[in-house]
């Protein structure tokens, strides 16, 4: 079954959060809608609210994470679920156990949701195809395919700066090739109706399919980050990366690094976003990572609003429906 199919219910609501691409446009205004709501629980003097109460969250991530997996832990303590997080490197799969084999044991324990990363791409589907019909499935970035929690965050930090999607120039600069943000990001700003979503970097890190995605291709960055609103810069993702498809990190961050004199091409008003992990002298200078046009730290608070939100609503609990507990 598709991806967009297995993520909806009978009913057209979310079960599983898989992908972007596919989702109707009310459902992502609903996420964002639902996140706002949540986005001042961190600043209460009781950081919790009891919409997830009994439920049982599971964080597998068989990949390195700081800001994922530690916001999707947050997200369901705030929500009041019990949660856990599988060290993947000394559990059961280390001695040859099976991916479903560890799926139906975590069942066996009655929990109702897995959180997953996973190197590969469409780890997350496979397992939404694969669990029992009350458990859903969040992808938290499967391979170079997709991040969609990522992508929402991404969407929320934009609407919280700049209001309105249908008149802004939106540049992704970088790896667009081997990112699963880029991909996640592009459908949400397709979506959300964005004209212009410009994608920057040099030929070999942009996919040959580029035109397809609805997006304008730029390997001047000058040229491209010419009266942009937003400016999202990606990592280098070596770990992706076969044989040589760059110059030195040194020459790449003359070509493609953001520096103060290249944002100045960008609208006054432009925000600079990173979903890191970021690496200075790279692809972003210090001064502008750090500078009053960053709102890099922001997107990462954001991620537990969003996170809360998703995990409400695919749980069928969301407070655009059940004001419980918000
Ligand atoms: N943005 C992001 O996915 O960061 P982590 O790899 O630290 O989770």
């Amino acid at each position: 079954m598709k991806q967009q199919d297995i993520q909806l219910d009978s009913e057209g609501r979310l079960r599983h959060f898989l992908t972007i691409d596919g989702l109707k446009r009310q459902t992502l205004v609903d996420i964002l809608d639902t996140a706002e709501n949540f986005s001042t629980v961190g600043s209460q003097n009781v950081k919790k609210v009891p919409l997830l109460r009994g439920k049982t969250i599971i964080n597998l991530f068989f990949e390195p994470s700081t800001r994922t997996r530690t916001t999707f832990e947050l997200a369901a303590k705030r929500l009041s679920a019990d949660v856990l997080n599988i060290n993947i490197s000394t559990s059961s799969a280390s001695k040859g156990e099976s991916l479903l084999d560890m799926l139906r044991n975590f069942e066996a324990m009655f929990c109702d949701m897995f959180v997953v990363r996973h190197q590969t791409s469409g780890a997350a589907h496979f397992i939404a195809e694969h669990v029992a019909p009350h458990i859903s499935v969040i992808n938290a970035g499967d391979g170079s395919h997709a991040h969609p929690t990522q992508g929402m965050l991404d969407m929320f930090t934009i609407r919280r700066h700049k209001k309105e999607f249908h008149n802004l120039s939106v540049a992704i600069v970088g790896d667009i090739l081997h990112s699963r943000v880029a991909r996640s990001q592009i459908h949400a700003l397709n979506i959300l109706g964005v004209p212009d979503i410009r994608v920057i970097g040099p030929d070999t890190l942009i996919p040959k399919s580029a035109d397809n995605l609805g997006v304008h291709v730029y390997h001047d960055i000058r040229a491209g980050l010419r009266d942009v609103d937003v400016v999202i810069m990606l990592r280098l993702q070596r770990e992706r990366m076969t044989g040589a498809m760059l110059p030195s990190e040194k020459e790449y961050f003359q070509c493609y690094g953001l520096t103060p004199d290249k944002l100045a091409l960008a609208r006054p008003d432009a925000i600079v976003m990173h979903p890191g992990p970021i690496n200075r002298g790279v692809e972003i200078a210090s001064s502008v990572a750090d500078g009053p046009q960053s709102v890099i730290l922001e997107q990462v608070t954001n991620g537990i609003a969003i996170r809360m939100a998703i995990m409400s609503m695919t749980l069928g609990r969301s407070p655009v429906s059940d004001k419980e507990g918000v």
